[in-house]
């Protein structure tokens, strides 16, 4: 019996921590499978995508900046991925063809399950409006947020995503831009790509003053956490943890089973990522 074989698409592709996680997965669910990463030219996912699964390949991983496209060659959508409009996880449909999911809205949850436990009815500050923004909207408001407000460089963005979650229904959605932002936020979720190029977004202090602050991008004390330590945040994380849960939901989808994820966050973090 061959080795079911999955991958990680995107460009650059190299530091993907994918094939790691999933080979930890693997080895502790004792899932027969290979992981690996591949890189599709900027003008050729589909080609890569259709040569891939239409050999061996079982599933994908998806990341930028093919997202979107991976949206448009899915034949059917969970309803997540509908409303991102943002696929990083391909499933092989039982009925034919593909499924798209997009779980790193639930990852990011989960991983703020971890942070706060048993907290709920969160007031939730989102900053940016971006891909990374819409595919995590919709799990934060179904299962922690009791307010959102959803801040951007760009207000008219801001804008247009919280009227796109008001016509979905989603109440309890305010869009701002960052000058005048007020505080008592619970939580306060970077969604911005600030930090790839080492800035902050620039918010004043009083919006993260006696929040958690959450960088959904990871490496331990990014510049975001570090602004925010200073600004009055109570505690900070990188988003090490929801790149493993997006992960442990790939995998559940596609072999059935639940990893664990916290051993795995744990040694991902110990040897340095
Ligand atoms: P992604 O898929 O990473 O979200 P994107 O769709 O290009 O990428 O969106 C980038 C987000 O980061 C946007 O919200 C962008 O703000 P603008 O809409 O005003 O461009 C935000 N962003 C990028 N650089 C930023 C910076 N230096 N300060 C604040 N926001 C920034």
């Amino acid at each position: 019996m061959s080795t079911d074989r999955y991958a990680v698409v995107g460009n650059p592709i190299a530091h993907s921590l994918s094939p790691d996680i999933h080979a930890a997965f693997a080895a502790q669910t004792g899932e027969s499978m290979s992981y690996e990463r591949i890189e599709a030219p900027l003008d050729g996912f589909v080609r890569t995508v259709e040569e891939f699964l239409g050999g061996s390949g079982r599933g994908l991983n998806v990341t930028l900046p093919f997202k979107g496209e991976a949206a448009e060659w899915v034949g059917k959508l969970d309803p997540g991925a509908a409303f991102a409009q943002a696929v990083n996880t391909i499933v092989e449909d039982p009925a034919g063809g593909y499924v798209g999911f997009n779980t790193d809205g639930p990852g990011l949850v989960m991983d703020i399950e971890r942070l706060l436990p048993g907290r709920t009815g969160l007031s939730v500050l989102l900053l940016g409006a971006g891909g990374a923004a819409r595919g995590v909207v919709a799990p934060l408001l179904e299962r922690i947020a009791r307010s959102l407000t959803i801040a951007n460089r760009t207000e008219e963005k801001a804008q247009a995503l919280a009227e796109k979650l008001d016509d979905a229904g989603y109440g309890a959605v305010e869009a701002a831009g960052f000058d005048g932002l007020g505080g008592g936020y619970d939580l306060v979720v970077n969604a911005t790509s600030a930090g790839l190029a080492g800035g902050v977004p620039a918010i004043p202090a009083s919006a993260v003053v006696g929040a958690f602050c959450y960088d959904m991008v990871y490496g331990g004390e990014t510049a975001f956490i570090r602004w925010a330590r200073n600004a009055g945040a109570v505690d900070c994380a990188d988003g090490l943890g929801m790149l493993v849960g997006q992960a442990a939901l790939a995998f559940e989808l596609w072999r059935g089973v639940l990893p664990e994820v916290e051993p795995v966050r744990r040694a991902l973090a110990a040897a340095g990522s």
